[in-house]
Order: structure tokens, then sequence, then C-alpha cells
């Protein structure tokens, strides 16, 4: 069975790559890539796999999953400079993409142990803009 939490963080970014010149990140990011940067009202679904305990009924105990998603995603990433105050984002350009993948990479070890894993995150940049990963 799959259950998802839904949570939500506010953050700035600007998307430019080191590897590119600064007119081909204006040409590629657009207004992505201004310099003084701009925020996003993120909202992350994480969904973990596992089966209702035959006792309580639940995959795995909601409040944990709050103080897992508040500790690890909302605590050092809401209302910050992803670029310059969220590792690795000084030096990994922090599209949806990548902010997804390093969000998994930091919850996967939270559900490791069960009851629930770890089964995909989904970030939402806009209402309209998201994209999911699901691990290698
Ligand atoms: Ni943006």
């Amino acid at each position: 069975m799959l259950l998802t939490r839904r949570i939500e963080f506010s953050a700035s970014h600007r998307c430019v790559s080191g590897e590119l010149s600064e007119a081909a990140n204006h040409a590629l990011y657009g207004a992505e890539s201004n310099e003084s940067g701009h925020g996003h009202n993120y909202a992350l679904e994480v969904t973990l796999e596992g089966e209702p305990d035959p006792v309580t009924g639940m995959v795995v105990d909601l409040k944990e999953v709050k103080s897992v998603l508040e500790r690890a995603v909302v605590a050092p990433m809401d209302h910050r400079h992803l670029n310059h105050e969220v590792e690795p984002f000084d030096r990994v350009v922090p599209t949806a993409e990548n902010l997804a993948v390093e969000i998994y990479r930091r919850l996967a070890p939270e559900f490791a142990a069960g009851p629930a894993r770890l089964r995909s995150v989904r970030l939402y940049e806009t209402e309209d803009l998201w994209v999911e990963y699901e691990g290698r």
C-alpha cells in the first residue's frame, strides 16, 4: 500500500550552471537565472510503501512521518536561499529536478528501517510544474 504525505516550504533560488557562460545561462534559464534570485512556494509529496499493521491499522505512525519531514526538509530548507544556505546547491543547480533528488537522498535513510520505506518524492515548484523521483 502507498501512503502519501504532503508538506509545503518556501525557498529562494537562482538557476545558473557553473559550467555555462553568463549568456548561455541567461538564454537557457531566462528569469530563473536573474542575479537577485526569487522564491517559490514548494509543495512536496512524499510517498511511502508498506502494509497496514494488523493491530493499529496504520502503515506508519503519521506523527513520526511529519516529524521526519520537518527535521530533514522543512527545518534546513524553509525560508532559505538554496544556493547559499543548503548543500549541495552552492555547486549543483537548484532546479526542481535536483532538489527532488536531494530531498530523496535525505529522506531515504530516515525510512530505511521501516515500517514503511520511501517509494518516491514529488516536488511541485508551481501548481502546474512538478517532478517525481523514485531513486535509482
Ligand atoms: Ni525558480
